[in-house]
């Protein structure tokens, strides 16, 4: 197969939805219909659930898992599908922010009776600001929810997103009868097996023909009738390329767990969904077509193998053909590196690959060379652009537990930090070191990894700090003069870039009005 085959046969998405609503479920269902496993219950679920916050061996066990299902991949109708898995977890939003950037669109997952959600918001957000194009799938219509149009509204207003109905539930909940397809004119019926056969999908072309009131019921037919013809006015009909650009959404009903509306979407999405998509580099746009290998790195996974130390880097492929055992330039480091396992994943199975295509994700096992963001070529100097970066939010020092021990707790910080799990700040004059997050939950996950994977323990202690500031302005003499006055307060990261620790939102604003011509950045790279 030809370079532009390879790319026009890849689909690569992600899942994305509130804990809950049934992402782990559609997955799995997608992977069954893909031949990628052969029985429900191979993808367990890798989201961590509130009541095991503190559950470490939990929080080991869920990693585990979460390498495993990192990415799948599977074929369905001539298309090789990857999906990236995503953590629902809130305080692991960050992950799947940076997973965000290596998808070329998503499945946002919605739970019927629960409407749109926070973590929704946010992740919807996120992939509209990257105009990442959407289908979404309203999940559980076996159990009572809201009303259809009621959904769709909601979505528009708390997504802000155009939606086009392509399925319209019949009932809901115990009286939920199936749904009708108006992408392909199917009537798919809906009973409780756990899985669609092929006798409940009916093609009807014409909603008035009387055999659905034989079906259905009188009432129900009518009500579809009355309802498919409100759904014609309201909202328009799908518009494939207004979808691609990331402005109108599919939307599409069923029930996961009953495999139910799964195949109609699986079905639509290879035929709609966009190939690999070109990306960004702070020096020029790059095609995936190209002949020449780039790729960037958007997940760092600590290897849990215990007799094997090294990590997996996760890259994703932008262009050319990526082949094993070839020498590739690793920008930051200005070295040539080489890879001679390089990792398909596949549900439970790991196998090694020779080449790889854009759109395809290979997992690359690293001693320490990597972190996020890093960008890999045949040479040319580039640097992915959109990888996002934190603001932490909450922070604590870490004391060393263990003095025999602090060498191993340097590298454990160093290592965990590239990987992406918190920030480190060491304080220029007392040399403290802080940590910084997004989420309470780092903070337990950072020290037991510390004690399991490098042998170092750790203490936290509370600081009052409200944000971390990157620093930058071009006065050299105004630097100098914020740097002596504010010396106190001010913190190098592990990059060695100057940081302002702010205690209050009310100091930094002050500090914000003496120092005009310094800029306060609230994320690392701006
Ligand atoms: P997540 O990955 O988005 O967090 O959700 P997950 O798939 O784990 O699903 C969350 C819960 O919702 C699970 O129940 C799952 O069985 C259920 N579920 C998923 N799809 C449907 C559906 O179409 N209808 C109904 N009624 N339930 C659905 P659980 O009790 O939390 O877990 P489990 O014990 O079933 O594993």
């Amino acid at each position: 197969m030809s370079l532009e085959q390879e790319i026009s046969i890849r689909r690569t998405f992600g899942i994305v939805s509130h804990p809950d609503a049934g992402k782990t479920t559609l997955t799995e269902k997608l992977l069954l219909f893909g031949g990628a496993i052969q029985v429900a219950g191979a993808v367990k679920s890798n989201k961590i659930k509130k009541a095991a916050t503190s559950d470490f061996m939990e929080i080991e066990r869920q990693r585990g898992i979460s390498v495993a299902t990192s990415v799948m991949a599977f074929e369905y109708r001539g298309r090789k599908v990857n999906i990236l898995d995503t953590p629902g977890h809130k305080d692991f939003a960050e992950d799947t922010y940076r997973t965000l950037t290596a998808v070329d669109s998503v499945i946002v997952v919605i739970d019927v009776a629960k409407g749109v959600e926070e973590q929704t918001e946010n992740l919807v957000r996120v992939c509209k600001m990257r105009r990442t194009p959407i289908i979404v799938f309203i999940n559980k219509l076996d159990r009572e929810g809201k009303d259809g149009f009621d959904l769709l509204d909601e979505i528009e207003e708390k997504l802000k997103l155009k939606v086009v109905p392509m399925s319209w539930p019949i009932g809901m909940g115990q009286r939920f009868q199936g749904v009708y397809n108006m992408y392909g004119e199917q009537l798919n019926l809906f009973s409780a097996h756990g899985k669609q056969v092929e006798e409940d999908t009916l093609t009807f072309k014409d909603l008035n023909n009387s055999e659905l009131d034989q079906l259905i019921g009188d009432a129900a037919a009518a009500e579809l009738r009355e309802e498919t013809h409100l759904i014609s006015e309201v909202y328009p009909s799908f518009d494939h390329q207004r979808y691609l650009e990331g402005i109108e959404s599919p939307v599409f009903f069923g029930s996961a767990i009953n495999n139910f509306g799964v195949k109609e979407l699986l079905d639509c999405f290879v035929e709609i969904a966009p190939p690999p998509l070109p990306r960004y580099a702070e020096e020029r746009e790059v095609r995936p077509e190209e002949e020449a290998f780039t790729g960037f790195v958007f997940k760092i996974h600590a290897n849990i193998d215990p007799r094997h130390r090294d990590r997996i880097a996760f890259v994703r492929i932008c262009s050319g053909t990526f082949r094993r055992n070839t020498n590739y330039q690793h920008i930051r480091l200005n070295r040539k590196l080489k890879f001679s396992n390089p990792t398909s994943f596949m549900a439970s199975r790991k196998e090694v690959v020779d080449e790889a295509f854009p759109g395809d994700i290979v997992g690359l096992y690293d001693s320490g060379n990597f972190k996020i963001g890093d960008t890999l070529t045949e040479g040319e100097i580039l640097h992915f652009k959109g990888i996002p970066s934190f603001s932490p939010e909450q922070f604590r020092y870490v004391n060393n537990a263990n003095p025999l021990k602090s060498k191993q707790l340097n590298k454990g910080l160093v290592q965990l930090m590239d990987e992406g799990v918190a920030q480190l700040f060491t304080m220029e004059m007392t040399q403290r070191k802080i940590i910084g997050t997004v989420g309470a939950l780092q903070f337990d996950v950072i020290q037991y990894r510390l004690e399991h994977e490098y042998g170092a323990s750790c203490t936290y202690e509370p600081v009052r700090l409200n944000k971390a500031c990157w620093i930058s302005c071009d006065d050299k003499e105004a630097l100098n003069t914020f740097i002596r006055r504010r010396k106190k307060d001010l913190a190098k990261d592990k990059d060695g870039q100057l940081v302002y620790m702010a205690e209050t939102a009310w100091g930094l604003k002050t500090v914000q009005e003496a120092h005009p011509e310094v800029q306060f950045h609230m994320k690392s790279e701006y």
